[in-house]
């Protein structure tokens, strides 16, 4: 691959976090007059090869929004398509995953999700938990705003049982209580197919993002577009509120 020389690594530009909304699988589809689990199918494939861009940017935490908690909602052939999708990548993936080093993680409320593929996910996170390369987080049956409820929750458990005050509460408390306590905040934020929201993901962790909109479809979404990205990450000038 050509890496550009502004983007090789352990360049300072480089992001340590990238974040990805991949939208546009439907859209993709509907185009070549498709059906839209042909989309989602075209998906998996850019997401190996998200996957793989990033491990040769030396990017260190790849975050990714594969099922929200809103795609419950979605026709039951849709759901049980992307469900097979999961269970064929999660099975299939295992061995290039660790051969390229990478730690996969789960945010999400997994147990919404049929039960073999709660085992899958058990079994993937057990069998890369030793990889360090690159740390790959899937967003499965994942609702930013149901997370920090559940940390206000567990935040709530901890008063109640006399172990800490409220007035202890402060935005580290919160961040440690979230599914993402081990995770830096993402750096950039892509979201593809043109749209330009958050769809209630990471809105706690995104506070000082840099947000990367791109017109490519997810499907379509290739090294280059992951490269073009960084750059213009790396061309802002990110104050975090100061001057
Ligand atoms: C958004 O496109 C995409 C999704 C809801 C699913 C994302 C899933 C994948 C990329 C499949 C594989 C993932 C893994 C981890 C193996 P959309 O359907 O909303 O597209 P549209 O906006 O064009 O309708």
């Amino acid at each position: 691959m050509e890496v550009l020389p502004s983007v090789t690594s352990g360049d300072s530009q480089i992001p340590e976090h990238v974040a990805i909304i991949m939208d546009g699988n439907g859209r993709w589809a509907t185009k070549r007059s498709l059906k839209r689990l042909r989309g989602h199918e075209q998906g998996a494939e850019a997401v190996r090869e998200a996957v793989k861009g990033c491990g040769e940017l030396g990017i260190r935490y790849l975050t990714i929004f594969a099922f929200s908690s809103e795609n419950w909602s979605r026709p039951v052939e849709e759901i049980n398509h992307l469900m097979g999708l999961f269970r064929f990548f999660f099975q299939k993936e295992v061995k290039a995953l660790c051969e390229a080093g990478v730690k996969v993680k789960f945010i999400g409320d997994i147990r919404r999700l049929p039960g073999d593929i709660q085992e899958l996910i058990e079994d993937l996170k057990e069998r890369t938990k030793d990889n360090s390369k690159l740390i790959l987080t899937i967003a499965l049956s994942y609702g930013s705003q149901a997370e920090i409820a559940g940390s206000m929750r567990r935040i709530a458990d901890k008063i109640k049982a006399g172990e800490i005050a409220p007035e202890d509460i402060d935005e580290i408390m919160v961040a440690r209580h979230l599914e993402t306590a081990d995770l830096p905040d993402p750096d950039l934020l892509i979201r593809t197919s043109g749209e330009q929201r958050l769809s209630n993901f990471l809105l706690w962790q995104c506070a000082y993002t840099e947000f990367v909109f791109l017109d490519v479809l997810w499907p379509d979404f290739r090294k280059e577009d992951l490269i073009g990205a960084v750059e213009e990450f790396g061309s802002r000038n990110r104050r975090y509120g100061a001057v």
